[in-house]
């Protein structure tokens, strides 16, 4: 058994599916600890065995995270990469643009934002990370306590960014995810024997949107490209809670 655990979240779909292929894959695999609120891919649980634990958990309540992390114990985990998110659109105006124009930005404009979704968006994407990683600290402390620094990797967006929005709307997903800026910052200044990253993985082809956006890009190549980044996070020693993009550039919030 390998004598690495990593957590992946996210993990039944899209990039965290892609993520858990490739630790899984490797020439000496970690253990992974798969958390999402769908079930995690049979025949992916079968092709890799014994290496995955799935847990089908919605990362919203405290309770089930908690319960989760106490099972851990003290177990060191080296990596967490927080994949779980949601785009936070308008249900109602993402039927009728499905059968039609599919225009994401439709979907979330300053007509369209409603309580419901903004609020559901906070209670996934700021909420629902903070619980997270709260929760794990004290197994991201026992790795630190016995080797180099443990990172923690979230995966954010451009839109977070408050600098790099010219284009207005996106109310929801921009708001949730630039909350997180703020977030990862504390824990940056409260954990410091963590190294966090935000990470942006480009405009990838996932069921975060309903249909294939333009110049979308495969979860494979956005995980490769990532991957580089997690490489010179170590090379370069960056400095905790940056976020850049999936070529490692630096994203002004
Ligand atoms: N794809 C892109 O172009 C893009 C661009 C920038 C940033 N990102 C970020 O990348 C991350 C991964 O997204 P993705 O593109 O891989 O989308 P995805 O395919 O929809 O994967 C996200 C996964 O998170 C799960 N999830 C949602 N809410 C959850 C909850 N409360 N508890 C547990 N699991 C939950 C989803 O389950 P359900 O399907 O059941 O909700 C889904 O399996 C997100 O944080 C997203 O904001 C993606």
């Amino acid at each position: 058994m390998p004598s690495e655990t990593i957590i992946i979240t996210g993990a039944s779909s899209g990039l965290g599916l892609a993520f858990v292929q490739y630790y899984a894959s490797l020439p000496t695999p970690t253990n992974i600890i798969a958390i999402d609120n769908r079930s995690f891919p049979p025949q992916i649980a079968e092709r890799y065995g014994a290496v995955i634990r799935s847990h089908q958990i919605d990362i919203t309540s405290a309770q089930k995270i908690q319960d989760l992390a106490s099972t851990l114990e003290s177990a060191p985990i080296s990596l967490i990469i927080h994949c779980a998110g949601i785009r936070g659109l308008v249900p109602r105006i993402v039927a009728q643009q499905k059968q039609g124009d599919k225009n994401v930005a439709a979907t979330e404009t300053l007509e369209a934002m409603n309580h419901e979704t903004m609020m559901k968006t906070f209670e996934i994407n700021t909420w629902g990370t903070f619980n997270v990683l709260r929760a794990f600290l004290p197994q991201l402390r026992s790795a630190a306590a016995q080797s180099s620094k443990p990172k923690v990797v979230i995966l954010s967006s451009r839109m977070g960014s408050i600098s790099a929005n010219t284009a207005g709307g996106g109310y929801a997903y921009r708001a949730s995810k630039a909350a997180l800026n703020a977030v990862v910052k504390s824990l940056t200044i409260d954990v410091p024997d963590v190294q966090f990253l935000m990470l942006h993985p480009g405009r990838v082809e996932t069921r975060l949107v309903e249909w294939k956006e333009e110049g979308a890009i495969g979860v494979e190549e956005s995980v490769k490209d990532c991957m580089r980044v997690l490489e010179k996070m170590d090379e370069e020693r960056w400095e905790s809670g940056r976020l850049v993009d999936r070529f490692g550039v630096t994203i002004p919030w």
